[in-house]
């Protein structure tokens, strides 16, 4: 299934040239694949075919309506984290038995609309959030269902910042608070404390710490199923990592065939929380040059996208691959050494999107940033008072509008001049 290819020297999605879309929607532009949406979801899901799991699509890695839309119209769950989450989870009609809350610091005002809501389970990470939702639950006369966030403190080989469970990290509690909770579940009058949740890291591109964390809670759930806990689900969060340049590629089925063996001894139901693997490279950044800016020490590209529309490479020192929109223009001999910096406008040496690339380029050319769909947009901000970009979905030849272009007048709509 080609998403995002090239006819000839012209990239196109699916069937439509992205020179065309751009020409008309203008740059910065997120274009997104609706086929390729779905070829990695169906690809997930079937490779865990075997234990049938319920698939939340993490909302966070993008969280368009039209996207979510689709998601759910496959079937599946959504994994939240904010009432806004919860908010774009009912417009697209999510059912709410399909809704698992994550989130270290979820406010009262929060749980008590995810409670009303009837969502299927809150993903706990500390002894207070029990406490709270408990005390919630209790003033609405509803019993809500939980699980308990395990940090299993691993260390998966990922960025810094998108390690989520060595024990230095907020996220979840050690197993033996874990399990004091459940002992001392009758406490908790109005909770039912069905499952465990783990969610490790980020950009994970082998089964080994996902493993790890799996065998490190299994004890636990034993035990619990030997005491007769009613405990029926095992949430093993997302962070399958993709190919954005050169990692070790391991499809959804390799990663399926080692985890589900493991799963399968603990008799609970699985839950997946998928976020980057559906829409990361299902999506791309289409920006325009500006400016060929020669200095003694290195040549610059500078375009019309920056660290406001897409900060990956800003925060995590993220790779992504960037290629002409028209690859006629090849790198020649005298060029290959010459190796440039793809910049944006924004007042910060952080403002890049590649550095030492091999690029051929003029002014006016387009560029496709790739892998730009899971935390491009949904991490976009107005950062140096610039209009987020319009994001638009392609399916074969159609093309649609999925999220309009901002305007200078929404920059300040919600800002008030007080007279002093
Ligand atoms: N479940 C939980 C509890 C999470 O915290 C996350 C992501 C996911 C699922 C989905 O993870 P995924 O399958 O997308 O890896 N902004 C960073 C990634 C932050 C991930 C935060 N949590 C980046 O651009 O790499």
């Amino acid at each position: 299934m080609h998403s995002f290819h090239y006819k000839g020297n012209t990239l196109y999605c699916e069937e439509v040239e992205v020179q065309a879309i751009v020409e008309e929607y203008g740059t910065p532009l997120y274009i997104y694949s609706y086929n390729a949406i779905i070829d990695h979801f169906l690809k997930l899901k079937n490779a865990f075919r075997k234990v049938s799991p319920l698939i939340c699509y993490s909302v966070k890695a993008n969280s368009n309506l039209s996207i979510l839309k689709i998601m759910v119209g496959k079937g599946a769950g959504l994994d939240i984290v904010s009432g806004g989450e919860l908010l774009r989870a009912k417009l697209v009609n999510c059912s709410p038995e399909k809704i698992v809350y994550a989130s270290v610091g979820k406010t009262e005002k929060e749980i008590k609309e995810a409670i009303k809501f009837g969502i299927f389970m809150f993903n706990v990470e500390s002894v207070p959030e029990l406490e709270k939702i408990n005390v919630i639950s209790q003033r609405l006369k509803k019993i809500a269902c939980v699980a308990l966030r395990i940090n299993p403190q691993v260390h998966p080989k990922t960025h810094k910042y998108i390690t989520t469970a060595k024990k230095e990290t907020k996220f979840g509690m050690d197993i033996k608070t874990a399990r004091k909770i459940f002992l001392n579940s009758s406490h908790y009058k109005y909770l039912r404390i069905i499952g465990i949740h783990i969610h490790i890291g980020s950009q994970i591109t082998t089964a080994t710490p996902f493993l790890k964390a799996i065998k490190k809670v299994i004890p636990l759930i034993r035990e619990l199923r030997k005491r007769r806990f009613p405990i029926n689900y095992f949430n093993i969060g997302g962070g399958m990592g993709i190919v954005y340049y050169k990692e070790n590629f391991q499809s959804a089925s390799a990663f399926a065939q080692k985890v589900i063996p493991l799963l399968k001894t603990t008799g609970l139901k699985v839950i997946l929380e998928p976020g980057r693997f559906i829409v990361g490279n299902a999506g791309i950044l289409v920006t325009k040059v500006l400016y060929i800016k020669d200095t003694v020490y290195k040549r610059f590209v500078v375009v019309d996208s920056a660290m406001n529309d897409l900060i990956r490479p800003a925060l995590y020192e993220a790779y992504h691959e960037i290629i002409p929109l028209n690859r006629s223009h090849k790198v020649t001999k005298s060029q290959s050494h010459k190796l440039v910096d793809v910049v944006g406008p924004v007042c910060e040496s952080g403002d890049f999107l590649g550095k030492g690339r091999k690029l051929n380029v003029k002014e006016g050319d387009y560029l496709a940033i790739l892998g730009a769909g899971a935390y491009g947009f949904s991490m976009s901000s107005n950062y140096n008072s610039r209009p987020r970009a319009a994001e638009v979905l392609i399916k074969g030849r159609k093309c649609y509008l999925i999220r309009k272009r901002e305007t200078y007048k929404d920059l300040v709509d919600k800002e008030i001049i007080v007279k002093i």
